[in-house]
């Protein structure tokens, strides 16, 4: 297949992320719309940390594999919004006490610290829940809402991203964590939802076939390593009022990241690296420049 050279700069790629970012905000307002007085507070709790910003990366996968294959909008809305409903009841649930402990997230105070930590909770676990809903509701057929609630529970679960966030805790104050034990914690508990991501676009766009699918799983998975190890970098030597979280926790609660295991500069290449892999994954397919752009953005991103 002939390479494509892309084409999409900067400042494209930062419309077209904020115009999928607009259109998922838009579904997930009116998706968690609450007029009883008796579930006034869930629903505030769910709403402030659902609609407080976030760079929306998820959701823009989504929309970028459904549109790539072929697909339309309204059949992905709904799996771009649940998408993002589990990421970011993962953030209030990660961000407790019992687990990270912090105070900021996405520029203000984090969920708990502003609902307490029984609301925020509960606010998890029914963001959580209403993504499953959420993915019914999409215009597919029933097959494809199938595999979709088994793709999204997958990334969300056990061997997923809870696997991934238990292994996180475990490695705690444990300097001696092997790196490839490292390599499956952090595609457990970032990759594993980057994956959805792209793979529902995927199944929203009616794919089946192996290649399709293989491509868009093997672009995401180097995304998400990359991602986390950006993130990492970010944590030891990022701006937390660009980042709108604090830095120089993963230090402060003992994480092992991959800065345990790298200088500041092999980690970046290693994210540089790995952002290529994603690009290359994809490169053949004719549209597929704003999904390229973006694995670029991500590499030099701030927040
Ligand atoms: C932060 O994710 C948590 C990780 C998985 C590293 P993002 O960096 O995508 O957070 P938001 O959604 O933009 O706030
Ligand atoms: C969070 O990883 C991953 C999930 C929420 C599943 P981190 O703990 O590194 O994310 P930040 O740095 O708090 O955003
Ligand atoms: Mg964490
Ligand atoms: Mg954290
Ligand atoms: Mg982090």
């Amino acid at each position: 297949m002939k390479k494509h050279n892309p084409m999409v700069d900067r400042e494209d790629l930062i419309s077209a992320m904020r115009e999928a970012a607009q259109k998922t905000e838009e579904y997930l307002s009116r998706a968690v719309e609450n007029e009883e007085e008796a579930l006034a507070l869930l629903f505030s709790s769910m709403r402030y940390s659902l609609l407080s910003g976030g760079k929306r990366i998820r959701p823009f996968l989504t929309l970028s594999f459904c549109r790539l294959f072929g697909g339309k909008e309204e059949a992905c809305l709904p799996f771009a919004a649940a998408v993002e409903m589990v990421h970011t009841y993962s953030l209030i649930h990660d961000d407790l006490p019992c687990m990270d402990d912090d105070e900021y997230r996405r520029g203000r105070l984090t969920n708990h610290k502003v609902y307490g930590e029984a609301t925020a909770v509960l606010a998890g676990d029914a963001l959580l829940t209403f993504a499953f809903e959420t993915l019914t509701h999409a215009p597919v057929p029933d097959a494809d809402i199938v595999r979709a609630v088994g793709c999204l529970s997958a990334a969300a679960g056990c061997r997923g991203m809870v696997g991934g966030q238990i292994m996180d805790m475990a490695a705690e104050n444990h300097p001696d964590l092997p790196l490839d034990t490292l390599r499956l914690l952090q595609a457990r508990k970032t990759g594993a939802l980057i994956r959805a991501a792209a793979a529902l676009g995927c199944i929203a766009a009616g794919v089946r076939d192996a290649e399709r699918l293989d491509a868009a799983d093997a672009y995401a998975e180097a995304l998400g390593s990359a991602f986390q190890i950006t993130d990492d970098i970010l944590d030891a030597y990022g701006n937390a009022e660009l980042l709108g979280k604090a830095v120089g926790r993963d230090l402060k609660e003992n994480k092992t990241t991959f800065l345990s295991f790298m200088s500041r500069e092999e980690a970046c290449a290693a994210a540089a690296s790995l952002t290529e892999k994603a690009k290359a994954a994809i490169a053949a397919y004719p549209g597929a420049e704003s999904l390229m752009a973006l694995a670029d953005g991500l590499l030099t991103r701030e927040k």
